[in-house]
């Protein structure tokens, strides 16, 4: 079970807000519109902190990542709410990506990405014959390690014998935590499931990596022991063709970072979109905050030219701004808001989120009409 962290200050939760670029913007600035909508659901108010950490910031300091100051000042917080980094006319795609994003996740050992892979009732499956009741498992993604420690090092560059290398880097201690984490996920997931014991899968590619596997599976081996649950092993190439052929098979997934990043978007889109997903990256200690946000919540390819990163000829930017669907990071805030306790406000918000999903004109709908009705039905109903 995610233990729920003792709020840090009397009267009020602090959440820092990391709006990022482009559409983290738009999503972010979305979100605190439902804010004061929301607040009487909850125990304690929420003071919203906000940092400015993107591209321009990066830019004007000329810095590559955040520094100690900036980390002192995020830790303050009881949780973190990030809408999405990257600007692809400003910055090097990439920078903010590990100067921020894995900056983070490793600073305040958030060693979960904890990513629900969830049907909703109502939302159609893209895949034929699967319903609500089969697409119902998360991901543990394993956040703080694996193939993106940003180790690694290119020899001879710049000429044809160069070659780059990138480490994965997988311990014993941090696949433990993570199974450790993901186990009490399948025990809590039991009342969905109950024809049958919690299953927990560790996936990943020993028969090829077969130095990381070790730590694999060792702790594979210590799990499988347990009788509370049934352990298993799935290679995670295999794990692609399962999500989609027999996706019901799957309580919970635990996996290597870059694996899970991967696995993810698939998660995402057998889930309804990318549009719906959701993610924790979570510190189970509650020693640092955990830091919530939308999967891919920023879209730049949509907005831009990847080639030459200039806006789309013909197209105006309040135009896309109202194509930007906010719904994952509504729901994203409700994950927050259910690992902070407020399970009341985090149903209300995420019903809120699914109704808009729901809506058969959701397609026709653009953002402002997407927030006012998110702030009708969380002001109607009964509380
Ligand atoms: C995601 C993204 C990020 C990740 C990138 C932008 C660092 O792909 O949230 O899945 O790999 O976690
Ligand atoms: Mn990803």
């Amino acid at each position: 079970m995610i233990s729920v962290p003792k709020p840090k200050y009397d009267g009020e939760y602090r959440v820092g807000v990391i709006a990022g670029d482009l559409n983290g913007i738009t999503v972010t600035s979305a979100v605190l519109e439902l804010y004061p909508y929301l607040e009487r659901h909850l125990s304690m108010p929420i003071r919203h902190i906000h940092y400015p950490y993107n591209a321009d910031y990066f830019n004007e300091r000329d810095i590559n990542e955040l520094g100690d100051e900036e980390l002192e000042v995020l830790a303050q917080n009881d949780q973190l709410y990030l809408g999405a980094v990257g600007d692809p006319t400003k910055i090097k795609p990439g920078v903010l990506e590990v100067g921020i994003l894995l900056k983070l996740r490793q600073a305040f050992d958030q060693y979960v990405n904890l990513r629900p892979v969830i049907l909703q009732e109502g939302i159609p499956s893209i895949i034929v014959g699967k319903t609500s009741k089969d697409i119902n498992f998360e991901i543990c993604r394993e956040n703080s390690e694996g193939l993106y420690v940003a180790q690694g090092e290119v020899l001879n560059r710049g000429t044809d014998d160069e070659v780059g290398i990138q480490k994965m880097v997988c311990s014993y201690r941090g696949v433990k935590r993570l199974a450790e984490f993901a186990a009490d996920r399948a025990l809590d997931r039991k009342e969905r499931r109950t024809n049958r014991t919690p299953r927990l899968h560790f996936a990943f590619k020993t028969n090829i990596l077969t130095f990381a596997a070790v730590p694999w599976e060792r702790v594979y081996k210590e799990f499988s022991s347990r009788t509370d649950l049934d352990v298993r092993y799935i290679h995670v190439d295999n794990l692609m063709m399962q999500m989609v052929l027999a996706p019901e098979q799957f309580d919970v997934i635990l996996t290597e970072n870059m694996f899970g990043d991967i696995a993810t978007d698939l998660g995402a889109v057998i889930q309804g979109g990318i549009g719906s997903a959701v993610s924790g990256n979570i510190n189970p200690s509650g020693r640092f905050p955990s830091m919530f946000e939308p999967i891919h919540g920023s879209a730049p390819d949509k907005w831009y030219n990847s080639i030459d990163g200039k806006l789309i000829a013909g197209t105006k930017r309040e135009d896309l701004i109202q194509r930007v669907r906010p719904e994952a990071a509504f729901m994203s805030y409700a994950m927050m808001l259910e690992q902070m306790g407020e399970k009341k406000a985090a149903d209300l918000l995420k019903e809120a989120a699914l109704a808009n999903l729901r809506d058969p004109d959701y397609k026709q709908k653009n953002l402002d009409e997407l927030i006012n009705q998110t702030i009708k039905y969380i002001s109607t109903s009964a509380v």
